[in-house]
């Protein structure tokens, strides 16, 4: 069977080209609203092609550390191929294992990801342990949890059972993993969870 590195790997390719036309604007707006600010270290989880990085370095003025994972080496490469700021490191990873010390970030992102992860429990509390005081998770689909959910129901492959859960049970979830300060958005076509790590 198809892992769901190799099923990502075979996109990576054309993944760029799926995109909506205004994935830029929306993306834009999950950064916006989600709190990121400049001098802050963020983890792109799942980055794909990293789609979200250019609008982290232009919100920050070039003034942040990104520190992009994902489990597919293909969609690394040709998100290695599209960054050349040294603001940014890639890396092949998978959040649910993930090897790096607590208090790393200021800002963990997980953005059309989150319905991918096998534990969902387990991905927000290993975020709050790599989040510092103060710092912030984000769970988006910037093209609303409908798209999201339909695609992958139609794909008939390795992630054709993943689902972006209700925005109650985003907050539900969030809570139990020890996030304060919970704001969400459910739009018809924008999806926008963010959360802080209180002490
Ligand atoms: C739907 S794509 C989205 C990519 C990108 N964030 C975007 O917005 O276009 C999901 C990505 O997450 C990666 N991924 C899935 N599960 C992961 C995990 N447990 N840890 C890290 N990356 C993961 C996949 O390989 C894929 O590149």
């Amino acid at each position: 069977m198809t892992s769901q590195a190799e099923f990502f790997d075979s996109y990576a390719d054309k993944w760029d080209s799926l995109e909506r036309d205004d994935i830029c604007e929306l993306l834009d707006r999950v950064v916006r609203e989600s709190g990121i600010e400049p001098g802050m270290d963020i983890l792109d989880v799942g980055t794909g092609t990293g789609v979200i990085i250019p609008c982290l370095l232009q919100s920050t003025n070039n003034n942040c550390n990104i520190r992009a994972i994902d489990i597919s080496k293909e969609m690394l490469r040709v998100a290695a191929s599209k960054v050349s700021s040294d603001k940014v490191s890639f890396e092949l990873a998978d959040i649910e294992d993930f090897d790096c010390a607590d208090a790393s970030f200021d800002a963990v992102i997980c953005n059309a990801v989150y319905p991918h992860f096998s534990d969902k429990a387990h991905v927000l509390k290993r975020a709050w342990s790599l989040l510092r005081p103060e710092g912030i998770i984000v769970i988006s689909h910037p093209t609303g949890r409908d798209a999201v959910n339909q695609v992958h129901s139609e794909t008939d492959s390795v992630v054709s059972e993943d689902r972006a859960p209700c925005i109650d049970e985003m907050k539900r979830m969030l809570s139990a993993a020890g996030f304060s300060d919970i704001s969400a958005t459910d739009e018809p076509e924008f999806y926008l969870a963010h959360a802080r790590k209180r002490q």
